[in-house]
């Protein structure tokens, strides 16, 4: 039997090139679909030199529609899409909605539009945490309330989230939204991971970036939230096991599982961990002494955010496998590579 052929939108950055080699690994053939706004070519030749595979790439910013089309005509036989090519820095967002808008919805739209006149019929999609925004109740499950997004980004992931769920409605397509937590960590090769471009919004690279000496200084923001010991908690999620749940979705999708054409799973470990247990843990097993001082809080962030995976567990048959120590150790492992790669 011939191999199943899944598209992977944004498969040159941190989550795509992961789930890529994931999905090469249990026997799938990649195409690989990337604009490189943020991602690098060397990506495609280190999912090569992990999985033994080179996928088919093609360059293609996905607002434009004919490229779009062109391409569905070139690989006129895929059997799902995972999409992750989206903008995703949730400050940047607040300056420019409408490169959000623009960049995150258009593109989704032109997605489905294309599939549904190829009769491609699955899709999962990169949905997050941020949906929930500060929840009313912990753990949160995937019928916690959903709260009035805090930034274009996150409308962008309520929106496309209400985009996919009002077209599988349709039953033209089945639909998986997979609502990450805190991807962090990288392949345990080194060779592929996180590269943010200028200064990192989010926690690890930050973290890597101070232990590397790039930064002085890591800013913790806040520790007076009323959390164990006064830091944000958050559910950080290694990107390998988040590959994996792509994985086990798209042979949901194939099996023709989906239950009423839309299903969406919490990705997550469901450990809440605090930023300064992040650093302590980092330092511990990395043998590094990290610079860090307490600041102010940052505006917009909820104090505490982990999930019910439970869903997950039972229906998906998905469980994170790796913990704070593989992740810490992995993104610092990484950071040490970027300079020989890039
Ligand atoms: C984690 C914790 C900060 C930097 C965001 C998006 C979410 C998803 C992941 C996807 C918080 C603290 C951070 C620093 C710090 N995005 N922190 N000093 O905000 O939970 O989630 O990224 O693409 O949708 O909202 O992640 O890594 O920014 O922060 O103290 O220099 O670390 O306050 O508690 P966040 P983060």
């Amino acid at each position: 039997m011939s191999k199943k052929k899944i598209l992977v939108t944004g498969g040159l950055g941190f989550i795509g090139s992961h789930t890529s080699v994931e999905l090469i690994k249990e026997g799938f053939e990649v195409v690989i679909i990337d604009d490189l706004s943020n991602s690098q070519l060397f990506i495609l030749d280190n999912i090569e030199k992990v999985s033994g595979v080179k996928p088919a790439f093609y360059k293609i910013d996905m607002k434009d529609n004919d490229k779009l089309l062109d391409f569905f005509n070139t690989e006129n036989n895929i059997d799902a899409v995972i999409h992750f090519a989206a903008s995703k820095a949730v400050g940047e967002s607040m300056d420019l909605p409408l490169k959000y808008f623009r960049n995150n919805i258009f593109s989704l739209v032109n997605l489905l539009d294309t599939m549904e006149l190829h009769k491609i019929k699955n899709i999962v999609f990169s949905s997050s945490a941020t949906v929930y925004g500060d929840p009313d109740e912990l753990p949160a499950t995937e019928n916690t309330a959903l709260k009035p997004a805090l930034s274009a980004y996150g409308s962008t992931k309520q929106m496309g989230e209400d985009i996919l769920q009002k077209v599988a409605a349709t039953g033209k397509i089945d639909a998986i939204a997979l609502r990450y937590f805190n991807p962090v960590g990288a392949d345990s090769s080194a060779l592929l991971g996180e590269l943010p471009i200028g200064t990192p919004n989010n926690l690890m690279p930050f973290v890597t970036q101070v232990a590397a000496g790039i930064r002085e200084k890591l800013t913790v923001f806040g520790n007076d939230y009323d959390t164990p010991d006064g830091t944000c908690v958050r559910d950080y999620i290694h990107v390998t096991d988040l590959a994996e749940a792509h994985v086990k979705s798209c042979e949901r999708l194939l099996d023709n599982k989906v239950e009423n054409n839309y299903e969406v799973f919490n990705i997550g470990t469901g450990i809440g961990i605090s930023v300064l247990e992040i650093i302590e843990a980092f330092e511990k097993y990395n043998h590094i002494k990290l610079n860090y001082t307490i600041g102010d809080r940052r505006p917009g962030d909820a104090p505490s955010i982990y999930a019910d995976v439970s869903l997950a567990a039972n229906v998906l048959g998905w469980k994170a496998a790796l913990r704070l120590k593989e992740m810490v150790i992995s993104a610092w492992e990484w950071q040490k590579k970027i300079p020989d790669l890039t």
